[in-house]
């Protein structure tokens, strides 16, 4: 199956030049969508991560029925201001601007293995502020997976100068 077939091409959104991919294709078709969360499973089950971390809104569609499948937990990573108990946050550099990102500070034990999942990497700045985030939580990234990644763009060479090597079922 090839996945490529169920990403639409959105030229001009969300502003004039961007070309969007959409992902809800994919996602609206239950055997694309089954073996999209089957082929994370396959290549991250021997990592030996005992909770996935996904950032809001995309990172979850993936994350939560991985976690599901892997059997192990899921730990949701959201924009300040959504969770109820205390949190680390971190903050990362966007094109424009700052985002931030947070987490409830008991959701990962020090030591325990995560696996990190988004939807895309792009410039790899949400991707950075997971790898942050778990790192200042004293978690052991062993892995990180994607359904996009954009090589043209500078989120593969920032995952490698941070040290995190990824998995990515398409390279666009
Ligand atoms: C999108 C996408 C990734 C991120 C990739 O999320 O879901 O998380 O951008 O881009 P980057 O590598 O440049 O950080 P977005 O922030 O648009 O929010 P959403 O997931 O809530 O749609
Ligand atoms: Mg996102």
């Amino acid at each position: 199956m090839n996945l490529r077939d169920y990403i639409r091409d959105i030229p001009d959104f969300p502003k004039q030049g961007i070309l969007f991919f959409d992902i809800t294709p994919l996602m609206a078709d239950p055997k694309a969508f089954r073996h999209t969360i089957d082929t994370m499973a396959d290549r991250f089950r021997s990592v030996g991560a005992t909770k996935i971390m996904a950032a809001e809104a995309r990172g979850f569609i993936f994350g939560a029925p991985l976690a599901y499948t892997m059997g192990i937990g899921f730990v949701p990573v959201r924009k300040p201001g959504k969770l109820p108990y205390k949190t680390r946050s971190v903050s990362y550099e966007l094109e424009y601007g700052t985002d931030t990102l947070s987490m409830h500070e008991d959701a990962i034990a020090p030591g325990e293995k995560v696996l990190l999942i988004d939807d895309l990497l792009a410039t790899g700045g949400t991707a950075g502020g997971l790898v942050q985030l778990a790192r200042e939580a004293r978690a052991e990234v062993v892995g990180m997976g994607f359904l996009v990644e954009l090589s043209f763009l500078d989120g593969p060479g920032k995952m490698q100068s941070i040290g995190i090597s990824y998995d990515a079922l398409l390279s666009l």
